[in-house]
């Protein structure tokens, strides 16, 4: 059986197709980085219209690198939240009206979700349980994964998203948007040491973050240097992701620990980062234990994670009704196990 899955939460517009007995099939993504680079974020009405305007030729380019056609699909997977409501309705529209003319049931999946378990898409997977750290553009979230579907919630950001402060940073330094991936090639150069930023609320016994300090210490560090920026910016970078990859090192062996659990899955947008990957793999191998993650493109948003969570659902019999869903939040502990 195979899953056409669509993702159009944000300002990504990502295509797939997932076989249950074969994994991921083909993938297709439209980036729209470059439409909003020039308003320096995501102007939602403009991600809306791109993802009506993208879909359709991803679609077809999705099934033309898997060698089908869309009769051979068993049912089509779409994200129904978080995220943009326009943007979601976008991909939710194109999503109903495929399954509605094939005749096959629509599957609304939680996106976060599909962040989560995403690492799964990969060869070497973790098996449950496992403590999950989600940290994305808006969500950052330590969860314990008892199995497929089965989400409890052990700590989360009171207030910046991880991928928020990344952002954030990123723009005080004049990073264009979006600003994790030009953060970390600019602290590539960076000298350890040389800027030490707060660690928010790590003498705070429970998994909770807090990033919004993080990102004033980095403001006041750029007007104290507003004269020589230039020769520090990079140093800047650096103490910024050291901050936070200690951060979130030590809120993750709590969670471990509280758990007694020694396996860790990293994924969302902020764990495609070289310095953060490389730091929790460390953690993990000191505890004896194993990290995994998605490759780089599945850390962020796509296609494939939405059609793999889509296949479980659907095998599940969790499909939508003739109607379409879209929520702009929804925890997901309120999901049903699968
Ligand atoms: O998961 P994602 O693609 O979208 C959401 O669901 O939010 O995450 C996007 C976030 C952005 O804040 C982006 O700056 C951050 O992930 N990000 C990174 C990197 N690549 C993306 N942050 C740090 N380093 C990166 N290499
Ligand atoms: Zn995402």
């Amino acid at each position: 059986m195979r899953i056409l899955g669509i993702e159009s939460s944000c300002d990504e517009t990502g295509v797939a197709v997932y076989d249950d007995k074969t994994g991921l099939v083909s993938h297709a993504l439209h980036t729209q980085i470059a439409m909003h680079a020039e308003y320096g974020g995501v102007v939602p009405e403009l991600a809306s219209r791109d993802h009506i305007k993208r879909v359709v030729p991803l679609v077809r380019k999705a099934l033309l690198d898997a060698d089908m056609e869309l009769k051979d699909l068993c049912a089509i997977a779409y994200t129904a939240g978080p995220g943009l409501i326009g943007a979601l309705l976008s991909g939710a529209m194109e999503a109903g009206a495929l399954a509605y003319g094939l005749g096959i049931p629509c599957v609304p999946v939680h996106h976060m979700e599909g962040h989560l378990l995403a690492p799964m898409l990969e060869e070497n997977k973790p098996e449950f349980p496992f403590v999950a750290l989600l940290i994305s553009g808006g969500h950052t979230l330590l969860i314990k994964v008892s199995k497929p579907g089965v989400y409890e919630l052990l700590g989360q950001s009171v207030d910046d998203a991880a991928g928020e402060a990344f952002d954030k940073t990123a723009k005080l330094l004049g990073i264009p948007y979006p600003g994790g991936p030009g953060l970390e090639k600019l602290a590539a150069n960076g000298t350890e040491g040389v800027f030490n930023f707060p660690r928010p609320m790590i003498k705070n016994p429970n998994c909770d973050f807090s990033f919004a300090g993080l990102k004033t210490a980095v403001l006041n560090a750029t007007l104290d240097h507003k004269d020589d920026l230039e020769e520090v910016k990079a140093d800047i970078a650096k103490g910024f992701t050291i901050a936070m990859a200690d951060t979130l090192e030590i809120k993750c062996r709590r969670a471990l620990k509280q758990t007694g659990l020694k396996r860790l899955v990293v994924a969302g947008g902020v764990s495609a980062n070289t310095d953060i990957r490389n730091r929790l793999k460390d953690l993990m191998s000191s505890l004896k234990g194993e990290a995994f993650f998605a490759r780089r493109e599945f850390c962020t948003d796509n296609g494939a994670m939405i059609a793999q969570v889509g296949m479980l659902r659907f095998k599940a019999g969790q499909i939508g009704d003739s109607s379409i869903k879209v929520f702009p939040r929804r925890p997901l502990s309120e999901l049903k196990p699968l």
